[in-house]
């Protein structure tokens, strides 16, 4: 943490900014980690303190920090055409080429892409692309979305509603759309004694049929979720989940919706979530991985079904009334173009395959570990669950004192990662090497060996 008092940019920041997902009050005692320059996975703070960036700073930094490829992407499409839109039919080939190259890395059947700049904007854009949709149909009671707790979607009025988490909900008057939370699918917290994952995806299944029944197939217009859930605590779908969600879906005519916005571009050493756990959505919403974060990108991929619902509602209309100011900003796909061109060469994919099974072996080392009751994963992205006694999985109480103590205890070990609760969760850039998730692990078993150290003064009950 930079010296409170000795740095002009400390109190610059804690008298001027309010920073998303910090307690304000104890971040004016604090102060800010102020990160001032990064290369490869290794991220610099104003003393010169190195971090290994285990989150790859918010599950995004694909190629790694500082690569000069997306550098000059950027400054060669702002000499040439900085700005334009693509509102009323303006074009421009940055936008034309990537969302060409994204119809060609989906799946077959999603053939349209419209672009926003969040994750938030693109999920919000799919409810009301959704809306639109169905109302063009004449569906007009289809609108009502199935999400899950714990699902991360982003935290605009639409995307935070389907967002299951409380802390996106409480005091900001939300859900303010029509969903249905169902249960999470982590079976090491929400499987019952003696059922098998299969037996625990088919309860999940069973009732989100229940669900849908209840309020009616014909007020049930989408399903989306994450294929492994990744912000609401690092967890991979049981056994055949979404072979069940897929089946439900075609059933009632709900459309599935499959949030990449982490999972996409070889995250878990597969394409995409949906192709790594085999089922395929009627969307498909991405963002991060597609610029690694270097410029604020997102793009919605969706079937030429949905594509002619609302172009045909839009002759009518006169116009599809929605857009953003950035949608397909030239700037950002370019640089999307280019990054997507470097994961491609450098097999990157293959990469977080490869590499991400020695992380994920090398973490599963850690299950004898007196903290840790559960390491999950897939490809570069784990979280590790340190609860109070591991015979019966009970959690530390209060929940999140732990993770916090372990986050702190990171930045002493030079290692940044994400405390959810008392889980800890590791994105790593997907360009790491063997020898650089051996030193991320032997920091991570110091970061392990502090917090368990601390335990005594963290006044749990
Ligand atoms: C799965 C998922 N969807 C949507 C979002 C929201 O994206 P943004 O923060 O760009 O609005 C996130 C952000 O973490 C996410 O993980």
């Amino acid at each position: 943490m930079a010296e409170l008092g000795s740095n002009s940019l400390v109190q610059a920041d804690i008298a001027s900014l309010l920073h998303p997902y910090t307690d304000a009050r104890a971040h004016e005692r604090n102060g800010p980690i102020v990160i001032e320059r990064g290369k490869g996975i290794f991220v610099y703070d104003s003393n010169g303190t190195e971090y290994i960036e285990g989150l790859a700073g918010l599950w995004s930094v694909a190629v790694g920090f500082g690569e000069p490829r997306l550098v000059e992407a950027a400054s060669r499409q702002m000499t040439k055409l900085s700005y334009y839109h693509t509102f009323s039919s303006k074009s421009h080939e940055p936008s034309i080429r990537l969302a060409e190259k994204l119809v060609e890395l989906t799946p077959q059947n999603l053939t349209r892409v419209f672009f926003t700049s969040s994750g938030s904007e693109a999920n919000d854009t799919v409810v009301k692309m959704v809306w639109y949709m169905n109302n063009a149909l004449g569906r007009h009671q289809k609108k009502k979305f199935l999400a899950r707790n714990k699902g991360y979607h982003g935290i605009t009025v639409a995307s935070g509603s389907l967002t299951g988490l409380p802390n996106n909900h409480r005091d900001f008057d939300l859900p303010a759309i029509a969903v249905r939370h169902l249960t999470c699918p982590h079976f090491y917290r929400f499987g019952q004694s003696g059922e098998t994952e299969e037996e625990f995806s088919a309860r999940l299944v069973a009732e989100a049929e229940t669900v849908i029944l209840e309020e009616g197939p014909e007020t049930i217009a989408a399903f989306i979720g994450e294929p492994l859930m990744a912000a609401g605590g690092v967890m991979p779908p049981p056994k055949r989940y979404w072979q069940g969600i897929e089946a439900l879906c075609r059933k009632y005519d709900i459309l599935l919706v499959a949030d990449e916005v982490i999972n996409g571009f070889g995250r878990l050493g597969s394409s995409f979530g949906s192709v790594h756990y085999g089922f395929t959505p009627d969307i498909i919403v991405a963002s991060k991985q597609l610029t690694s974060s270097y410029i604020p990108l997102a793009a919605i991929i969706f079937s030429e079904e949905i594509y002619n619902a609302i172009a045909d509602n839009s002759a009518k209309i006169g116009t599809f009334g929605h857009g953003f100011t950035a949608s397909g900003h030239p700037v950002a796909t370019a640089v999307g173009l280019e990054n997507l061109a470097i994961i491609e060469e450098r097999d990157l994919v293959g990469n977080a395959a490869r590499v991400g099974k020695v992380l994920q072996d090398k973490l599963l080392a850690f299950s004898d570990h007196p903290l840790v009751g559960e390491v999950r994963g897939a490809g570069l992205i784990a979280g590790i669950e340190l609860v109070a006694d591991k015979a019966s999985r009970t959690p530390f109480s209060p929940i999140g004192r732990v993770g916090a103590a372990a986050f702190s205890a990171g930045h002493e070990h030079g290692l940044i990662v994400r405390a959810i609760g008392d889980t800890i969760a590791l994105c790593p850039p997907l360009i790491i090497t063997e020898s650089e998730v051996d030193e991320l692990v032997s920091r991570l078993e110091k970061v392990l060996d502090t917090t368990a150290s601390r335990l005594g003064s963290l006044q749990l009950s």
